[in-house]
């Protein structure tokens, strides 16, 4: 088949991951939608978001922390307008139920399945955003969230972003086992 080349600025993955990041901005809890967000290291666990010039940044880069909350089906309404509205023109800081960890900084959406508290390990500048890294210091979740003790997917029901047609989904069915189903091409 042959093949067409595209705009390089339209080139995504598909799907991406949708989160809310959490951050205390000048003494109120803020939450932003970010779609661009991806774990980045092993040990210790980290963690990239990449952000453009928000309001989220200013209480990142004056506390050090933030959080990582992943939003379910139910919260989907509430989560993009999280990506509409800027906390420096409407306070947001009511929208979900907010509980902390240890991190007075991170605060937490006791509404989604997952959340995470981060502390800021590494800032790197981009020509155009910010990449935040950050080390997750704790995870809270569910105990109806698990199997077998380890979060598991299909309980969760979160959604996922598509760009630049800016479109949520839901996940799909599972396919199989990672490190597993490609063995056979091993032998
Ligand atoms: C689906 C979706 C995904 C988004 N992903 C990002 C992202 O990855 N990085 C970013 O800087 N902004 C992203 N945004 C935009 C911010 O969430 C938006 O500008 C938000 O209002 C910023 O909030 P704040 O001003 O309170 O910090 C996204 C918005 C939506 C709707």
């Amino acid at each position: 088949m042959a093949k067409i080349t595209i705009d390089p600025g339209a080139a995504f993955l598909y799907p991406m991951p949708m989160v809310l990041v959490g951050s205390v901005v000048d003494g109120k809890a803020n939450f932003m939608a970010v779609g661009w967000v991806s774990r980045v290291n092993y040990k210790p666990p980290l963690f990239a978001i990449a952000l453009g010039p928000h309001h989220t940044n200013k209480g990142i880069d004056a506390n050090r922390e933030f959080s990582i909350n992943i939003p379910d089906i139910s919260l989907i309404e509430k989560a993009d307008y999280c990506g509409m509205v800027s906390g420096g023109k409407s306070d947001k800081s009511d929208l979900f139920k907010v509980f902390f960890g240890s991190l007075g900084h991170a605060p937490l959406i006791e509404e989604c399945p997952v959340g995470m508290s981060l502390s800021l390990f590494d800032t790197v500048k981009l020509p155009f955003n910010t990449l935040y890294i950050g080390e997750v210091k704790e995870v809270f979740t569910e105990e109806r969230y698990l199997t077998d003790k380890v979060v598991d997917i299909s309980k969760l029901n979160p959604f996922t972003l598509s760009m630049p047609d800016n479109q949520y989904w839901a996940v799909g069915e599972k396919l199989g086992r990672a490190w597993n189903i490609g063995k056979r091409l091993k032998q």
